[in-house]
């Protein structure tokens, strides 16, 4: 077991390299099975841990990946020869449920655990199973949980979703690119990482139009071939140093993002009297003193994104006046409260919404990761907080931050990751 132990007060200056995108990786990595061939795929964020095992799932079905260099993985998909991945892998990360829609296309058969990941609510996942039937597949829920989706062969079709999904748009357009006929899929979500998998599916010789808006036309096309590409950087890592910059009354330059990504961030921050200014590839966020308060709610992209509402509740705790909060995607994402409220922050939930009044500064405490944005969140509070901070749970921190030790460090921060004894087990003698 480890954990982070930090000394806080100090302001960070000086610059940071931003990541590939995790959760552009995690849709992008599986998205490579669909060809017959070779993928590069470039800056991918190989050291954290859903990256890590998405790469292992991979394997399980006889994909053979290369290490080119830190962040370059070649994929050989030539050999994928099998439909089924066990919930030994899938517990791990939510992402695993593209295995569905990539496999499907593949093979027009997926047989796929449940998936696991952050513990935000509850995920149902009718909108992919809604899409998958469009398409023509049937989708049973199997004993042990296996989601098992087939069809003689996938047919385009048309797609509502009745709520803005992420995942389901993903896994839809997996499903859909070798189908036979167009999808379109309306209501679609529109991420970075939407567009970042589109754009790569498209060098493959996919044909996807418009992500990046609420229609998503895809036409089937025969077969897919190997290529090479770059993964976005990540928007909310990169969105995270932002936070941390401010909290700290820092002066950071966030380097290698696509400040278009940040926007809802860069605002809130200007609107907290925070100084952000945008270059082409790089963002710098100074500190001003005492931030103001302000109102967030959270929404899909371009809306404020939901995994920033922790670390943007962290800077509110300490700004002059009162602040609220509306969560608008996940119904349990206010997990970290508790933590917060242990370092000295006034907050009241009441279902989505969070009131949050500002106090004069947080005191270092032991507190713990709940997920891995919570986490991200804790790190932020120890930073700016009196005295030390011990965070446990940082295996979920590991999950979607690389090298966040050794960057803050380069920041000036003073965060170590320190190994501690497993807790003492207590044998039932009786
Ligand atoms: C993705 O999760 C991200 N994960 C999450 O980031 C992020 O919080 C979320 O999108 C929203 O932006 C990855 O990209 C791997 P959704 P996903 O399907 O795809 C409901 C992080 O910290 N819904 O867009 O699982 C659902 O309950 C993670 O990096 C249905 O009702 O999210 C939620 O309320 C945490 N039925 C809303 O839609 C469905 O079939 C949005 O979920 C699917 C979703």
């Amino acid at each position: 077991m480890e954990k982070f132990v930090i000394n806080g007060g100090t302001e960070l200056h000086g610059t940071v390299n931003i990541s590939g995108a995790k959760n552009a990786a995690v849709a992008i990595i599986p998205a490579a099975i669909l060809c017959n061939g070779i993928c590069t795929i470039e800056n991918i964020p190989t050291s954290i841990s859903d990256v890590t095992m998405m790469l292992r799932i991979l394997e399980s079905v006889g994909a053979k990946l290369r290490l080119i260099d830190k962040n370059t993985i070649e994929i050989d998909s030539t050999a994928v020869n099998s439909d089924f991945v066990c919930y030994e892998y899938t517990k791990h990360l939510r992402a695993s449920y593209y295995l569905l829609g990539a496999l499907l296309g593949r093979f027009s058969s997926a047989r796929v655990a449940m998936p696991g990941g952050c513990d935000l609510g509850v995920r149902p996942i009718d909108q992919h199973i809604k899409g998958f039937e469009a398409l023509g597949a049937t989708v049973k829920i199997e004993e042990n949980a296996i989601v098992n989706a087939k069809a003689e062969e996938l047919t385009g079709g048309h797609v509502y979703l009745d709520v803005v999904s992420v995942g389901a748009t993903i896994n839809i357009m997996l499903a859909a690119v070798c189908a036979n006929g167009k999808t379109i899929i309306e209501n679609a979500a529109r991420e970075p990482h939407i567009v970042d998998l589109a754009n790569f599916l498209n060098t493959m010789g996919a044909d996807i139009r418009g992500a990046g808006t609420d229609v998503i036309k895809i036409r089937g096309v025969e077969e897919l071939h190997g290529c090479q590409y770059s993964i976005i950087p990540d928007q909310i890592e990169a969105g995270t140093y932002m936070l941390a910059a401010a909290a700290t009354n820092g002066d950071v330059i966030i380097n290698n993002v696509i400040p278009k990504h940040l926007e809802s961030i860069s605002t809130k921050l200007l609107e907290c009297g925070v100084t952000v200014e945008e270059y082409d590839e790089c963002i710098r966020v100074c500190g001003n003193g005492r931030v103001s308060r302000c109102n967030i709610k959270t929404m899909p992209h371009p809306g404020f994104p939901t995994d920033m509402q922790p670390q943007m509740a962290v800077l509110l705790s300490v700004a002059k006046g009162t602040s609220i909060i509306s969560e608008g995607i996940w119904e349990n994402r206010y997990r970290y409260v508790d933590q917060l409220m242990r370092m000295g922050a006034s907050i009241k939930v009441d279902g989505k919404l969070a009131v949050i009044e500002g106090v004069d500064h947080l005191n270092g405490a032991p507190v713990r990761a709940d997920d891995l944005r919570a986490g991200a969140a804790m790190i932020i509070a120890g930073l700016m907080a009196n005295g030390t901070t011990e965070i446990e749970d940082i295996l979920h921190i590991d999950r979607g931050y690389e090298y966040v030790v050794e960057k803050l460090t380069g920041l000036g921060a003073d965060i170590k990751r320190i190994e501690t004894p497993d807790p003492v087990r207590i044998s039932n003698a009786g």
